[in-house]
């Protein structure tokens, strides 16, 4: 969840900060973001041969579909002619939602862009895929003396977590899999937070809710309602656009 503002899906995420300007992608839950070459080819061959036509923001659109189906999830039909912003401000990163982020925080800030609760349920199955660094799950394995390790966590699986992010790690790369296949998309996600091995405070906060629980549980049940709900709900996020212009480079607006 990079988009910070109301006018969502308008690759602001994607513009570089200036001498005036931090942007969004030098905001602090951001910086974990990279691989912005494979944007910035998507867009050069396709100025090549309809220079002005596709904007940076149905590039992401279409490449986040493509990157969930090529790991084995779903694929679906990507509406495009969404604009790109002007703007994108480090700032505004602070409304995204954290890794300790609860229940009503989390609820709040996906009503917040016109997404429901089931919604929040569903495209937190994103974290099918990818990575996090230690610094996003530390409290949960270190708790300070006032605090006792997060009990909802499963103790083989926190004792696990220790070893790859000891108290005194120094390693800036260390952390872990979001899940236990995180270079595919299945619904693994669901099946370990049932078990009390999601990573994320964030992930464990859908089970606080009996419907939300519900919905892990069928989400862990059957991987194909999963796949289904998680097009809907992407198309749906999608939907959230205000752009202005289509950018020649990805990484500036247009003079
Ligand atoms: C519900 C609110 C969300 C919170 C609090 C959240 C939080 C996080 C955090 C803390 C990380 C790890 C960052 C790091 O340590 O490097 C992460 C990674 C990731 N998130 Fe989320 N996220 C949320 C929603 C989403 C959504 C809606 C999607 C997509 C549908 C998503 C997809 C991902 C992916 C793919 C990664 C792995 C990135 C990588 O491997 O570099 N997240 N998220």
């Amino acid at each position: 969840m990079a988009a910070a503002r109301r006018q969502g899906c308008d690759g602001s995420v994607l513009l570089d900060s200036t001498a005036n300007v931090t942007a969004e992608k030098d905001g602090p839950p951001n910086v974990s973001l990279h691989a912005f070459y494979v944007i910035d080819n998507a867009k050069a061959a396709l100025e090549a041969l309809c220079p002005g036509v596709v904007s940076c923001a149905d590039i992401l659109a279409l490449a986040a579909r493509d990157a969930v189906a090529l790991s084995g999830g779903p694929s679906w039909v990507v509406p495009v002619g969404r604009r790109d912003g002007r703007v994108s401000l480090a700032a505004e990163t602070s409304t995204l939602p954290g890794p300790r982020a609860s229940f009503e925080q989390l609820k709040q800030a996906f009503h917040a862009r016109g997404l429901s609760t089931k919604d929040l349920v569903v495209l937190s199955g994103g974290h099918t895929l990818g990575f996090a660094h230690c610094s996003s799950f530390q409290a949960r394995i270190h708790p300070d003396k006032a605090q006792q390790q997060d009990p909802s966590l499963s103790p083989s699986f926190a004792a696990s977590l220790r070893r790859a992010c000891p108290a005194n790690n120094t390693a800036r790369a260390a952390g872990s899999g979001l899940d236990a296949t995180s270079a595919a998309f299945d619904n693994t996600y669901y099946r370990m937070l049932q078990g009390g091995r999601g990573l994320l405070a964030s992930d464990e906060a859908l089970l606080t809710h009996p419907k939300t629980r519900a919905w892990v549980a069928l989400y862990a049940a059957s991987q194909e309602a999963f796949f289904r709900a998680f097009a809907k709900s992407m198309l749906r996020m999608g939907e959230l656009n205000g752009g202005d212009e289509v950018r020649a480079n990805c990484r500036r607006v247009n003079q």
